[in-house]
């Protein structure tokens, strides 16, 4: 983690991907419930948002575990 003016900045990921395959709500929900089991073990927060055939995600963390 690195400092600068008090505010706390953390390793951080951001990318867009575009999905091979059809997403609906069932294959959306199934990403939701793996990131939610997975990501807080690691110390991981972010953000996944879906949108005409395109992810943008951004993940960040201590980057310690
Ligand atoms: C766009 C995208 C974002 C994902 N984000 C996470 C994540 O934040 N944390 C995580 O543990 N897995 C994440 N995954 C992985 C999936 O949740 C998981 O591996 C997948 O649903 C397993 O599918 P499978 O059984 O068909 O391999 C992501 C997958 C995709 C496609």
């Amino acid at each position: 983690m690195t400092k600068a003016n008090n505010l706390a900045i953390y390793p951080y990921i951001v990318y867009c991907s575009q999905a091979v395959q059809h997403m609906d709500k069932e294959a959306l929900d199934k990403i939701i419930t793996t990131a939610k089991h997975h990501n807080p073990r690691f110390g991981i927060t972010g953000l996944l948002v879906f949108g005409s055939g395109i992810f943008f995600q951004w993940l960040e963390g201590a980057g310690e575990t």
